[in-house]
């Protein structure tokens, strides 16, 4: 079995103090940092955009996974590409041609993503799997950190690393994820969590304490 990879979202940090809590988090064991784009348009919230990306890359090496909840995304893919970005990761319903996208994100060289929102359904991307590097399985509606597990989504998971097969795709898992739910969804094969509340609870002193929880129980 892989290793599971742990991306903290930075969704759920106090973005007066970013830089230290990255650096925090990195500190905590945090594998990847997961950061959350998002337009007000595609989901009904604004954060950030690549001069943030940008700020944040000066203050680590981990892999940045940015995840990009905007449409259309064609238009900003170089920018966070430029920003730092190692993984960029799109919505199928983001723009009208998914595997332009994604040959583009590769073209940048980048690895490429795609999200699955809950209702999105695996067939969507059935045909552009030679040109994924990364799958987001949404376990919320995107939009806000904070928010409840759908679990039925634990079946398309385990769905979809059968279409996978032995491609070197990652399965990457976002919302609602925690040392409960990180049992279920790595079960099913996911080998990246992505965790905004529940590693940024209760502070700092308490972050590698987050992240280990959720790595054991997965
Ligand atoms: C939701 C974002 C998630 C979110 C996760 O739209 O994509 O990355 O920050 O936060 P939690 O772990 O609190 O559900
Ligand atoms: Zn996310």
């Amino acid at each position: 079995t892989s290793p599971i990879v742990i991306a903290p979202s930075i969704l759920s940090a106090d973005f007066a103090r970013l830089g230290a809590e990255v650096e925090a988090i990195v500190a905590a064991g945090a594998d990847w940092v997961h950061v959350d784009v998002m337009d007000g348009h595609f989901v009904p919230n604004i954060t950030i955009g690549p001069p943030v990306v940008k700020a944040v890359r000066k203050v680590t090496d981990r892999p940045l996974d940015v995840h990009l909840m905007i449409a259309p995304v064609d238009p900003y893919l170089e920018a966070f590409a430029e920003a730092g970005a190692d993984i960029i990761t799109v919505h199928p319903e983001a723009g009208p041609h998914l595997d332009r996208s994604l040959r583009t994100i590769r073209a940048l060289g980048k690895r490429a993503g795609v999200a699955l929102n809950p209702a999105t359904p695996l067939s969507s991307i059935e045909h552009v799997l030679d040109v994924v590097d990364l799958v987001l399985v949404m376990t919320v509606n995107p939009g806000f950190g904070g928010q409840s597990f759908i679990s039925s989504q634990v079946k398309k998971i385990a769905a979809l690393k059968e279409m996978i097969a032995d491609r070197p795709i990652t399965i990457e898992v976002d919302g609602g994820v925690d040392r409960e739910t990180a049992r279920d969804v790595a079960a099913a094969g996911a080998t990246a969590l992505v965790a905004g509340s529940a590693v940024f609870r209760d502070g700092p002193a308490n972050y590698a304490g987050n992240i280990d929880a959720i790595r054991r129980s997965a």
